[in-house]
């Protein structure tokens, strides 16, 4: 698949050891920043994926700041970005197979770099159902206006 990865400073480490991993299983990664430890805003790189996703540059994004929080919250600002935060596998794997999220954000200072990988995993390897589940993927859509 090809990924687009965006971090801030908080997520920085953690978009490194991802970014390496997801190659290793042989994904194609833009690393689209930060690109150093120095304080950011994660609304930039936000947007950076977001936009990247939705126009179709890439299947889909990983986010990571300190929480995955405000990754998700401005991901979302995005039409035709569907971001979730998902810090264990069962929320990650539903997060496809029922809400068809194209984005997963993550929070660096809420798991660790194994957990992280697991849920990437899954994530990443989880097909959309599709069914009643489009039926109200659509009406997401709609609610953007
Ligand atoms: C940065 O200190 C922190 O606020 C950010 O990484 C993130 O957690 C925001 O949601």
């Amino acid at each position: 698949m090809k990924v687009a990865l965006g971090s801030d400073h908080a997520g920085f480490a953690m978009k490194g050891a991802l970014g390496a991993i997801l190659e290793s299983w042989g994904h194609e990664v833009d690393d689209l920043g930060a690109y150093s430890e120095e304080s950011v805003d994660y609304p930039d790189f936000a947007a950076k994926v977001g936009r990247g996703v939705a126009a179709g540059d890439y299947e889909a994004g990983i986010l990571i700041c300190g929480t995955g929080l405000g990754m998700t919250i401005a991901a979302n600002k995005i039409k035709g970005v569907r971001a979730v935060v998902a810090h264990d596998t069962f929320s990650a794997r539903m997060s496809r197979a029922h809400n068809n999220a194209n984005v997963l954000a993550l929070g660096a200072r809420v798991i660790g770099e194994g957990l992280a990988e697991e849920i990437v995993k899954v994530w990443l390897s989880t097909e959309f159902e599709g069914g009643r589940h489009q039926r109200r993927v659509d009406k997401l859509t709609r609610l953007e206006g």
